[in-house]
């Protein structure tokens, strides 16, 4: 699969002949400015949870290219009301899409929407095919319930997890998170977007390579195959 990077929790991927947004923030989002999200093409958008940082485009991305909204009930039934196409999965659900299986998982963390409507509770998805998996932990504080996911999915190629602190996890969590969901592939997120988010990507890299796994940082607007 393809995995570009469109900035803080931002990635388009490209899973079995369908595109596949995640969680849009771009236009709002001063260190993505290279991105034209006119240019983005979509079949699918899945969004973990409410948050502004991680809805911000999906309804003009999704009205102009006709993507569906893949998200929890809440954030559907929101986004269902702007005419929008949506399916709704909630925790524990999983469902088999034309490029294949999506599982939403637990996430520790909140989910209001941008208009402070209640969003349900925050996600993460894990995604995979006959021969592809990944892991979309999406906001979240470090949780045994990712010990579940290698019990429940397929090994995977690569997990994409909060590196960045204060609001998810910070490196340290992030090494344990990708020890329990057995992954040594971390393809980091949520991180120098702002101050409070800012991080030491060598000192990311050392601490995941201590572990044995590789922490590969994509730069904003290029493509990593995974
Ligand atoms: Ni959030
Ligand atoms: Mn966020």
């Amino acid at each position: 699969m393809k995995v570009r990077f469109l900035g803080h929790a931002s990635f388009l991927i490209e899973l079995n002949n369908s595109k596949i947004l995640v969680d849009p923030f771009i236009k709002g989002n001063p260190k993505a400015s290279n991105i034209d999200i006119n240019n983005i093409e979509a079949d699918y958008v899945l969004l973990t949870h409410g948050h502004g940082d991680h809805v911000a485009d999906a309804e003009e991305i999704c009205k102009r290219t006709g993507a569906t909204i893949i998200s929890n009930y809440e954030i559907c039934n929101w986004f269902e009301a702007k005419g929008l196409s949506c399916h709704a999965l909630n925790h524990g659900g999983k469902f088999s899409f034309d490029f294949g299986i999506v599982k939403y998982v637990m996430a520790t963390h909140t989910s209001s929407l941008p208009d402070g409507s209640y969003g349900g509770n925050p996600g993460g998805f894990v995604l995979w095919t006959q021969s592809e998996s990944l892991y979309i932990a999406g906001d979240t504080g470090l949780t045994m319930d990712m010990k579940l996911i290698p019990m429940l999915c397929p090994k995977l190629d690569a997990a994409i997890l909060p590196i960045g602190d204060n609001f998810t996890m910070g490196i340290e969590e992030a090494v344990m998170a990708a020890e329990f969901v057995e992954c040594d592939k971390v393809i980091p997120c949520h991180f120098d977007t702002m101050p409070v988010i800012a991080i030491d990507k060598e000192k990311a890299i050392q601490a995941f390579k201590e572990k044995g796994k590789e922490c590969l940082f994509i730069e904003i607007g290029d493509t990593l195959e995974v």
